[in-house]
């Protein structure tokens, strides 16, 4: 606070306002104008996924994709993950920052599956991969199993093209099964959960896991019966 010409000036942070932080009305109409580029990413990525399935459903091959989900991260998270990041809270910097702004999950029948998505995702010329994070190889400490993938593709606007990064996680229904109660659970729970809690989850995602790989080995021991394991029966 200071006087000048006898008048009472106060700063803004006095006033509890911050000049560099802009309204929620400013946030709002900023990231309504890049959100639908997000969505655009995203139907991007689904429709070569569908692709994909309809190529397998054709040939009458197994059909790697179970479901697949998507969502562009709503303003309220973009928000939170700025200031957890202690990032500037602003659109331009989400987009510079953020790479989960655009989500994809695909839901596979089998691990193997997983690893030939992403394989065939990567495979299109214009998908370049931008960071990986396997938590199949390397679970997450609570037994969190997923492969992530950021992705960077093409977008056609008016204006021109533009590379849109898209977070795909790619999970067995088994995986999901888990990760979708965990979810819940841990919304539910007080902050500090007792580690016992947190240890039979880790226990519960170790089973679905060995039972992923259980229903692999059912899988395959049935497509060498019918000679579709390349094997030449076919
Ligand atoms: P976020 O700030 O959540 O994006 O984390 P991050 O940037 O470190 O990325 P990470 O790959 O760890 O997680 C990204 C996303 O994966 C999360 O937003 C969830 O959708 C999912 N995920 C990661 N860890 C867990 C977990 O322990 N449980 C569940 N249910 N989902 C998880
Ligand atoms: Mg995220």
């Amino acid at each position: 606070m200071s006087e000048k010409n006898g008048s009472l000036i106060l700063n803004t942070d006095q006033l509890g306002m911050h000049l560099a932080e802009p309204s929620m009305d400013e946030l709002m109409h900023d990231y309504a104008q890049i959100r639908h580029v997000y969505a655009a990413g995203i139907r991007e990525i689904t429709s070569r996924l569908e692709v994909l399935q309809s190529e397998f459903q054709y040939r009458g091959r197994h059909n790697p994709i179970h479901h697949i989900e998507s969502r562009v991260k709503t303003l309220t998270s973009v928000i939170k993950k700025l200031k957890n990041l202690g990032l500037p809270l602003s659109i331009a910097t989400a987009k510079k920052s953020l790479r989960d702004i655009a989500g994809v999950r695909v839901v596979c029948c089998y691990v193997d599956d997983i690893y030939r998505i992403a394989e065939l995702l990567l495979a299109q010329d214009d998908v370049s991969l931008v960071e990986k994070k396997d938590y199949i190889e390397s679970p997450k400490a609570n037994g969190y199993r997923s492969l992530h993938i950021v992705v960077d593709l093409p977008v056609y606007l008016s204006e021109g093209k533009v590379f849109i990064p898209v977070e795909v996680q790619i999970r067995t229904v088994a995986m999901d099964f888990w990760a979708a109660l965990e979810h819940g659970i841990r919304y539910k729970a007080p902050a500090d959960v007792p580690a016992v809690i947190n240890e039979e989850l880790r226990i519960c995602a170790d089973i679905i896991a060995a039972t992923d790989d259980r229903m692999l080995e059912i899988f395959k021991a049935i497509q060498r019966l019918n000679g579709e394991d390349g094997t030449g029966k076919e």
